[in-house]
């Protein structure tokens, strides 16, 4: 099985009510324990990589685990570039073989963000390529970005078809209230996010699909393994797993997960070092790292997003 686009996964996500889960990936052990758990549930896959992670382990060493990730689960796997933030970036990972890319030009203004898009659209297209673009701005950081509270902006759900038909994009990311990284609503206060915007956006663009950033529940069981073995983690806050099962029963076809990877994989960490204090191979902590990110995995296909048997 080659490398797919998400076309044909968020046309079936789309009709079936489901989402395809959106995971970010780093290194060979976070690979490996997403991909096997979608094997044994027999999931469909983006497994997304930002600049950050590029940067980090390189585009070619990725590339070629993800290869290995086919052959060994034989699914429908489609590789994204996540928060792509110049065409050139966008252009780099369509020349190396990406099958998707988002383009974020969220922070720019309406008309510079149709003109970016439009531009990594007609390089993408002619590659075969599919992009996800984005209206509407998320608290958190995303690299070396940090978008406070104030600047973040749900979006303007009346800007979203001339957007769409003007740019030509394959998918479109909102902010409906969902925000990068672990602490997402403010303590004491009951997570809420902007449902009306998502069913307007549908009713303007029906059969689109949608995409929803920031949408790591912040597992408390994690939150709780870091800060019980050495973390200090005040107040993490995700998306309540209902609200995502809502989502993806509506126009959201793709839902990013990150957050609830590392935390799975720093808890694990953690708890290991400190139960197992002169070990020193990297094997012995890995490997139940990876095997926190493969359940974990299971739990989001299966429970949240429900694509598991969808591949
Ligand atoms: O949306 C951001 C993702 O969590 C990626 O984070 O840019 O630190 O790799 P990163
Ligand atoms: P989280 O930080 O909620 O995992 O969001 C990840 C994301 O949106 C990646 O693009
Ligand atoms: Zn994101």
């Amino acid at each position: 099985m080659p490398l797919v686009t998400s076309t044909e996964m968020f046309r079936k996500a789309y009709e079936g009510g489901y989402a395809i889960g959106a995971f970010n990936v780093n290194n060979m052990e976070i690979i490996q324990g997403i991909t096997e758990a979608a094997k044994e549930e027999n999931a469909p896959l983006i497994l997304q990589v930002s600049a950050g992670a590029r940067k980090y382990a390189n585009h070619t060493y990725l590339m070629k685990l993800i290869e290995a990730a086919i052959i060994e689960t034989n699914l429908p796997i489609c590789v994204h570039l996540d928060h792509g933030d110049t065409f050139e970036l966008c252009k780099s990972c369509i020349d190396g073989g990406f099958t998707s890319v988002m383009i974020d030009g969220s922070h720019h203004s309406f008309e510079d963000n149709i003109a970016l898009t439009r531009q990594v659209v007609e390089y993408a297209h002619d590659h075969g390529v599919v992009v996800e673009g984005e209206l509407g701005r998320l608290e958190g950081v995303e690299d070396d970005v940090k978008v406070s509270a104030e600047d973040a902006s749900y979006t303007n759900p009346s800007q979203v078809q001339e957007f769409v038909e003007r740019t030509g994009v394959d998918s479109l990311a909102i902010a409906i209230g969902t925000s990068h990284g672990a602490y997402k609503f403010k303590p004491g206060t009951k997570p809420q996010l902007r449902f009306d915007i998502l069913e307007e956006v549908e009713r303007r663009l029906p059969g689109f699909p949608i995409v929803l950033h920031g949408a790591s529940s912040v597992i408390p069981e994690f939150v709780q393994m870091v800060n019980t073995y050495g973390g200090n983690m005040p107040d993490a806050i995700g998306v309540p797993e209902d609200m995502l099962r809502k989502a993806a029963s509506m126009a959201v076809c793709k839902i990013n997960i990150d957050s609830d990877l590392r935390l799975a994989m720093t808890g694990t960490i953690r708890k290991y070092m400190a139960e197992h204090p002169a070990d020193f191979d990297p094997r012995q902590y890995l490997k139940p790292a990876r095997a926190a990110i493969k359940e974990m995995v299971r739990h989001k296909l299966i429970d949240v997003l429900g694509c598991n048997g969808k591949a």
